[in-house]
């Protein structure tokens, strides 16, 4: 058998056509990821179980009389990869030593909710939601007040565990 080759004879009509044919299989699989992807989002996205992500010492907090801003990071899933997201949370004192730790995501439509001091409360600049330093909702179109996050003290670090909530409904539903 030396010299022996495979010959292939392709006929040009029939190799484009696989080709097409292969494109549109590999296109509509692409496609469908990201429709996968939205449909199940609900289910596969959140902050992953147990972890805990530093705020800022506790003694930093301590003195203050406003709400503090703070970017925190935490590993998410979403079924697929875990990501490292970033959130900003308040850090609002409540007079007796302890935190409450607010997601800065407004509960009407997700925008990030900022604190005002002139005003002495929190306003959201997509449809003027205002809450109270604590959280509390005093006007505006968003169902609840903003979202308080679990928090704990390990090793003098104020810690969140960052969770999301379903938007637009006025008990705090966590997504999960
Ligand atoms: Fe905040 Fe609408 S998203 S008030």
């Amino acid at each position: 058998n030396e010299g022996k080759k495979d010959v292939i004879v392709i006929n040009r009509r029939s190799f484009f056509g696989g080709l097409m044919a292969v494109g549109s299989l590999g296109m509509g699989a692409l496609l469908s990821v990201p429709v996968l992807r939205y449909i199940l989002y609900p289910l596969y996205a959140k902050a992953s179980g147990t972890e805990w992500s530093d705020v800022g010492a506790v003694s930093e907090f301590a003195g203050s009389t406003q709400p503090v801003r703070k970017t925190i990071t935490f590993a998410q899933r979403d079924g697929w990869r875990e990501v490292v997201s970033a959130q900003s949370v308040y850090v609002h004192p409540s007079g007796d030593g302890t935190f409450k730790v607010l997601s800065a995501i407004c509960p009407h439509l997700g925008c990030s909710v900022s604190w005002q001091q002139g005003q002495d409360e929190f306003v959201c600049p997509c449809h003027g939601g205002r809450f109270a330093p604590d959280g509390k909702h005093i006007s505006g179109p968003p169902p609840r007040g903003m979202d308080p996050l679990p928090t704990r003290v390990n090793n003098g670090k104020l810690q969140v565990h960052f969770e999301f909530f379903r938007s637009n409904v006025s008990n705090q539903e966590k997504l999960s």
